[in-house]
């Protein structure tokens, strides 16, 4: 900003990063997926977003990561171009972003989700308040998911607490491509307390990006059994969360995390973003489960790390296991103790500059 330009608005929002369930893997026209999705927010994984929008002659953007000017903000100015049909006067300011990640960002959790998410919000509330618009009410939220899918498809299902569905899918008739839909009416108190232990294999730079990796669902010879796949499995597991079905749960969890990397290392170009120890860990949550009866899983995203998903009531075993079986398989005994989240909330305070913490070695 100039010593002319003069603070007009700002917008502050805290929003949490999401892991799936059901994997959008796969995209049609702009940024809409093949397939329905399902995930959960996290609650200690999150990116906090400030906006400040000036007007003076010389319009421009300026993006602040952990303090400094950032790269990113090439990728912000050109989002922002894309959403000057959904938000005509985004040409017409100038914008001082600053952001601010609670986790590493080599700790394989989708930043984009958060960001995307937090930037969205921010958008979203600086429109309702140019237009006169109330804030907060279904409207609000539906708009923000529609901002965040357009920066990136998983960001859509950051903006609501708990779990979410994205995708057209009979489910849901309010369901569509657009925008993600909350998933809160009915869910057994069995997944109220759902952890996700973040057990860190590899933090180096992803060997393909979630955008070629989306593209080569294109032309997949897997392609339309993929897809018919997702929707079984998001009916499946829609239903374990409904009756509180843990095993049903486990399989398809388990089910979708190894039919996204299925889909990586059968397409052309391949790719194998498993590690060794990736299946070290796979393995042994298995051995787990089947020598004590407990239900733990694991999810992955486009990567080596493992989730390790597990209920409440079986914290204490789950963190020995954790702690005595299951961290000599990650870098530098790294892990993310995290879990479901209560989604993103507004907050009068902007992002704190210091850089992210290291993931703790043993949890927090
Ligand atoms: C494997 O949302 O990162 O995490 O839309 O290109 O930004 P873009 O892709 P992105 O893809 C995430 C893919 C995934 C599965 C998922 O989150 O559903």
């Amino acid at each position: 900003m100039t010593g002319t330009a003069k603070l007009t608005y700002f917008s502050h929002w805290r929003c949490p990063s999401n892991i799936a369930l059901v994997k959008y893997w796969g995209k049609h026209d702009f940024q809409k997926p093949m397939n329905p999705s399902l995930s959960f927010v996290l609650q200690n994984s999150f990116t906090e977003t400030s906006v400040e929008l000036s007007k003076d002659s010389d319009q421009k953007v300026e993006f602040y990561f952990e303090g400094a000017i950032s790269n990113f903000g090439e990728r912000i100015k050109k989002y922002l171009i894309q959403l000057s049909g959904r938000l005509p006067w985004v040409s017409k300011y100038n914008f001082r972003i600053r952001s601010h990640n609670s986790f590493p960002h080599s700790a394989g959790i989708a930043s984009s989700a958060s960001s995307f998410g937090a930037l969205a919000l921010c958008l979203t509330e600086l429109d309702f308040t140019l237009s006169g618009k109330e804030t907060g009410n279904p409207d609000f939220w539906q708009k923000a998911s529609e901002l965040a899918r357009m920066g990136s498809g998983s960001a859509c299902r950051s903006v609501y607490p708990g779990f979410s569905i994205w995708g057209k899918t009979q489910l849901f008739e309010t369901s569509g491509d657009e925008y993600a839909i909350p998933v809160t009416e009915g869910i057994s108190p069995v997944f109220s307390g759902l952890r996700d232990a973040i057990l860190m294999v590899d933090s180096g730079t992803k060997e393909v990006s979630s955008s070629a990796g989306h593209q080569l669902m294109t032309d997949h010879i897997y392609q339309r059994s993929r897809i018919a796949q997702a929707h079984e499995n998001i009916n499946e597991l829609y239903l374990s969360l409904l009756t509180g079905d843990q095993e049903k749960f486990v399989a398809v969890v388990e089910n979708e995390a190894l039919s996204l990397h299925a889909m990586m290392m059968t397409s052309n170009p391949s790719f194998i973003l498993l590690k060794p120890n990736s299946l070290e860990l796979i393995n042994r949550i298995r051995q787990i489960r089947e020598k004590s009866g407990i239900p733990v899983c694991f999810t992955i995203d486009a990567g080596p790390n493992i989730h390790l998903l597990y209920f409440q009531e079986n914290e204490l075993e789950v963190r020995t296991f954790i702690e005595r079986e299951l961290l000599t398989f990650c870098e530098d005994g790294k892990w993310i103790d995290d879990g479901i989240g209560i989604g993103p909330e507004a907050s009068p305070k902007p992002p704190s500059r210091q850089a992210s913490p290291d993931p703790s070695e043993g949890g927090e």
